[in-house]
Parts: C-alpha cells; sequence; structure tokens
C-alpha cells in the first residue's frame, strides 16, 4: 500500500506545543462557500481513525459512526435560520435569547443513509423523515432511482438530506434532483455526509450553488472503482451486514 498523499497538521489540545502534538491527515481544503468541513479537532480525526480501519468490527464501526452523526448533525442545525426569543427566567429578569423558524424534516438516501436517522432524531424529538432509495451500479458506479416516500408539505420545510459517503456526487445529485421536483428550493436543502470527495463537491457545488453541505472529512480523491480512498470502504455493508 502506498502511503497516501494529503494535507497533515499537527493535531492536539490547545495547551500542548506545535511539537508535542502527534501530526495527522486531515481534511483536504475545497473552495465553496457553500460546503462546511466540520474542525479537525482531536475527537474527531481520533473517531473518524475508528471507522477508517479495516479492523474495527460492527459494534464499534456503528458506535464511532453515530457519534461522527451526532456531531454532523449539531453543526447542520447552526445552518438553520433563527429569529429572537426573549423569555423570563425564574428570577424575574428577561434573557434575550433565539429559537429557530421553520419547520424541518430529514431525508435519508437508502440504506446507509438511515443510519443518520437517529442522529437527527437525538436531536430533533419527532422529525419527519421521508427517504429515497439510490442505488449506485456497483459496474458503472451510475444511481438508479427505485423508490421515494417524503412528508406531503415538504416544499413547506427545511430539508436535512442524509448520506454518509459522498464519492462522484451522483447519488445525492439525483437525491436532491427529487426534492426539487417536489418544490423544495436548493436553498432550503442541507446535505450532511461523513466522507466526501473533492471530485463530488466540485460536481455538486457546481450544480447546486446554493445548497449547504456539512461533511466531517474531504478526502484525497476516488479509485479506479470510484471508491473514496482512503474512505472507509462500503459504508452501508459496515454498519447493516458485515
Ligand atoms: C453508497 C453511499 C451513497 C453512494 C455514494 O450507497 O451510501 O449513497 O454510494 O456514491 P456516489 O456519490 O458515487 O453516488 P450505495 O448505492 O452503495 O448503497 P447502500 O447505501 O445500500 O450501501
Ligand atoms: N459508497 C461507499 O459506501 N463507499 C465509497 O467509498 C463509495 C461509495
Amino acid at each position: 500500500d502506498s502511503p497516501q498523499v494529503g494535507p497533515t497538521q499537527c493535531v492536539g489540545p490547545d495547551y500542548r506545543a506545535e511539537s508535542q502534538k502527534p501530526i495527522a491527515t486531515v481534511s483536504t481544503e475545497v473552495q465553496f462557500d457553500n460546503v462546511i468541513t466540520l474542525p479537525q479537532t482531536p475527537q474527531l480525526i481520533a473517531l473518524l481513525t475508528m471507522i477508517r480501519s479495516k479492523n474495527t468490527e460492527r459494534a464499534d464501526f456503528i458506535f464511532y459512526s453515530n457519534r461522527i452523526i451526532r456531531l454532523l448533525v449539531e453543526e447542520g442545525l447552526n445552518h438553520l435560520p433563527v429569529v429572537e426569543q426573549t423569555v423570563t427566567t425564574p428570577v424575574g429578569r428577561t434573557y434575550a435569547g433565539l429559537m429557530f423558524q421553520g419547520k424541518i424534516c430529514g431525508v435519508s438516501i437508502m440504506r446507509a443513509g438511515e443510519a443518520m436517522e437517529q442522529g437527527l432524531r437525538d436531536c430533533c424529538r419527532s422529525v419527519r423523515i421521508g427517504k429515497i432509495l439510490i442505488q449506485r451500479d456497483e459496474e458503472t458506479s451510475l444511481p438508479k432511482l427505485f423508490y421515494d416516500k417524503l412528508p406531503e408539505d415538504i416544499a413547506d420545510r427545511w430539508v436535512l438530506l442524509l448520506d454518509p459517503m459522498f464519492a462522484t456526487g451522483g447519488s445525492a445529485i439525483m437525491a436532491v434532483d427529487v426534492l426539487k421536483s417536489r418544490g423544495v428550493p436548493e436553498e432550503r436543502i442541507l446535505f450532511l455526509n461523513l466522507i466526501a470527495s473533492p471530485q463530488g463537491i466540485k460536481n455538486f457545488a457546481t450544480k447546486f450553488p446554493k445548497l449547504r453541505v456539512v461533511t466531517a472529512f474531504v478526502d484525497q480523491k476516488l479509485d479506479e472503482k470510484n471508491y473514496i480512498v482512503p474512505g472507509l470502504g462500503d459504508f452501508g455493508d459496515r454498519y447493516y451486514t458485515m
């Protein structure tokens, strides 16, 4: 296995000198304003290290993936609109705060995207969740749409689109086309994913410049089978069946 080339950085707690921090590969930088990458903290890098390792067994893969999904959902929620909300505290004082404006729903791209539903539910109680079944052809890597079931009023909602792997971008583009055909404006879609490829991001951000992407990590490239490298292999297989 040849060593992967990619940006590296000293990662560790702020109180440590740079020379005392270990070096790790961090997310590749992308120049699109609508792509938000999670801060490359020691915690995130350690969680990603667990799920990338081929030696990580399914129970741990699920546990550590779920932790990253939670970070993604929490960050995604920061990109929804808020309005002023002032409340009175038990000691009779006011606090000038905020509340979320507008209704949301989740939409998972099946199968792997369903793994992200619980993380969304943990943050947004009784959130509505739609499903789109898209499968990538193993030979051609082209996506095929099989099924969708979406909330009837989806056009009035903000949509958190869920899929952990963003390789060529074909599946996500197809899912966004379905959402747009149901009247969801591009600017009300947030796409949450764990690992993206630079190609997928470029294809997607060029086609949908107003849609926001929140990703944990942009990897180096795609291999000859359009798998993300270094990646983590097939997310759906590792989460559900391996
Ligand atoms: C994977 C993944 C994405 C897609 C990414 O799903 O979850 O949906 O491939 O590849 P792309 O960006 O090149 O389209 P897959 O179709 O393998 O199905 P699965 O969820 O059942 O594993
Ligand atoms: N789907 C996956 O699960 N992994 C990849 O690397 C690409 C598509």
